[in-house]
């Protein structure tokens, strides 16, 4: 995109907002699309402009400084950018016309990963397309994006450059948080853009990755969410200089005083190791929820899928699982429509989905995504009849999930409250099996984890009083 450099006539109000003289403030708005990598992604983003004097809003209107942080996971979630772009660009333009200065648009993410050029053309009026990778130069960027437009960063992965980049010091909110410890994935689903929007597997040094939760806890975080496309590939540089395994981090983890509780997401079944699974009868600190995407359950989708393995493997899996923590709530991934999924293949699915009880999960009629090899398949699945699957599916999870909740009426569980709920002096927090608790009268809880025995329940919550 050199040939748009330093000629571009720039629209009203554009990048003349890029770079705020010292000691000024201006304003950030962050959009965050897609999965939890990318809502870290997002704090970092927040973490490396701070020290140029931008502070978080959430008014878009009146932002200098506009990123929307994408997901190209399905043809919707990409289209959703350029509406949204459409907005952003009219509050631009009153925002100038109101005489209240300009504002730097960025797209960031895995759409600018996937279709850099591509968006600036749909959209002029984007500034700065920023790959994963690249979010430690955005305060270059911007210093360079009041004279230069139109520049597509990151295009290369580097993830070790990004993390090296960024700070250790981390803003925390609250209670709970996240952390990226491994990027990408070379598992190649036929379906499936990851590989190509993050690159290849790669894990951060487990002394990267323990200072950055130590500064967590020093900050009042009880709880980690330790993030990766394939988390439990895990395979960091570890002090020993030799490569060490999740189970092997979260030992580690579970050692720090003031981590009550360590989570991880998303795993891949074939990652999914005898020492992880021996660790869950091990560590108190490891909680009993484990997201394990199946995606189909008939062996021969799960083969033109690339999945590597079968659903007897899988189902074996999740026995031994539970055999280590017999509490164990299970989550999945499903794609109905899947090129060429019959209705016996559907049926398949609904019979792994019975036998393995989920407590949560999420499912999605099959989106053919460019360059992928499934797009190109043969025998394209009618969207009626996807959709029809997706219903009859969907059914079958909420009935699971509702029931799953259900079970919890009486228990009393140990709840983390993380934030204030709607009515007075709610608070709302988590249990083990990740579900939100609202529990009257108890505000002054927060940041504890207290005893709570659960009354009532949701589809998706639960609620509860403070145990005696
Ligand atoms: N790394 C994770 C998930 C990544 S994407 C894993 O392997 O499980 C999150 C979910 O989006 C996937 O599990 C899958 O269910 C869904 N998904 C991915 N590509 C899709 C596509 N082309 N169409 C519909 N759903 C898709
Ligand atoms: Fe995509 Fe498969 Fe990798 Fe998950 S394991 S990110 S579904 S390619
Ligand atoms: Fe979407 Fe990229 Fe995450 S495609 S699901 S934001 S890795």
């Amino acid at each position: 995109m050199t040939d748009t450099l330093e000629t571009s006539a720039a629209p009203e109000g554009a990048a003349e907002a890029a770079a705020p003289a010292q000691g000024e403030t201006r304003r950030l708005f962050i959009k965050t699309y897609g999965c939890q990598m990318n809502v870290y992604d997002s704090e970092r983003m927040a973490d490396v402009l701070r020290p140029l004097g931008y502070a978080m809003t959430d008014a878009p209107e009146a932002a200098d400084f506009v990123i929307l942080n994408t997901c190209h996971i399905r043809e919707r979630a990409a289209e959703k950018v350029y509406s949204e772009l459409g907005k952003i660009k009219q509050m631009r333009e009153a925002k100038a016309a109101r005489g209240e200065g300009g504002m730097t648009i960025a797209v960031a993410g895995c759409v600018a990963q996937a279709e850099g050029e591509e968006i600036m053309k749909r959209q002029p009026a984007v500034d700065l397309v920023v790959g994963p990778q690249a979010y430690h130069q955005l305060p270059e960027l911007l210093t360079r994006t009041a004279r230069a437009r139109g520049e597509r960063i990151g295009a290369d992965f580097a993830p070790n450059e990004k993390f090296d980049a960024l700070p250790v010091a981390r803003e925390a909110n609250g209670v709970t948080a996240f952390l990226t410890v491994q990027e990408g994935c070379d598992k190649f689903c036929t379906f499936c853009v990851v590989p190509y929007t993050r690159g290849a597997e790669w894990s951060r040094p487990v002394q990267a990755i323990l200072d950055e939760a130590r500064a967590l806890v020093d900050r009042g975080v009880r709880e980690i969410t330790l993030l990766g496309q394939n988390v439990n590939a895990f395979d960091g540089e570890g002090s020993d200089g030799r490569p060490w395994s999740l189970a092997r981090l979260a030992y580690a983890l579970a050692e720090i005083q003031g981590l009550d509780r360590i989570r991880y997401t998303t795993s891949h079944p074939n990652d999914m190791s005898d020492d992880l699974i021996a660790a869950y009868a091990d560590l108190d600190a490891l909680m009993p929820y484990l997201h394990l995407p199946v995606q189909s359950g008939s062996d021969r989708i799960l083969r033109l899928m690339n999945r590597k393995h079968g659903r007897q493997k899988y189902l074996d899996l999740i026995a031994r699982i539970r055999e280590a923590r017999p509490d164990m709530a299970m989550a999945g991934d499903f794609i109905v429509g899947f090129p060429g999924e019959t209705e016996r293949d559907f049926e398949d699915t609904l019979d792994v989905v019975r036998q393995v009880n989920y407590a949560q999960a999420f499912s999605f009629a099959y989106s053919p995504r460019p360059g992928t090899p499934a797009s190109t398949m043969a025998a394209h699945v009618d969207p009626a009849v996807a959709q029809d699957r997706l219903h009859r599916l969907q059914a079958l999870l909420f009935e699971q999930q509702a029931g799953f909740n259900r079970a919890q009426v009486g228990r009393t569980l140990p709840v983390l409250f993380e934030r204030k709920g709607r009515r007075d002096r709610q608070a709302v927090g988590r249990s083990p099996y990740l579900q939100g608790v609202h529990v009257d009268g108890a505000d002054h809880l927060m940041g504890q984890i207290v005893p709570v025995t659960i009354t009532d329940n949701t589809l998706t919550s639960l609620t509860g009083v403070v145990a005696d």
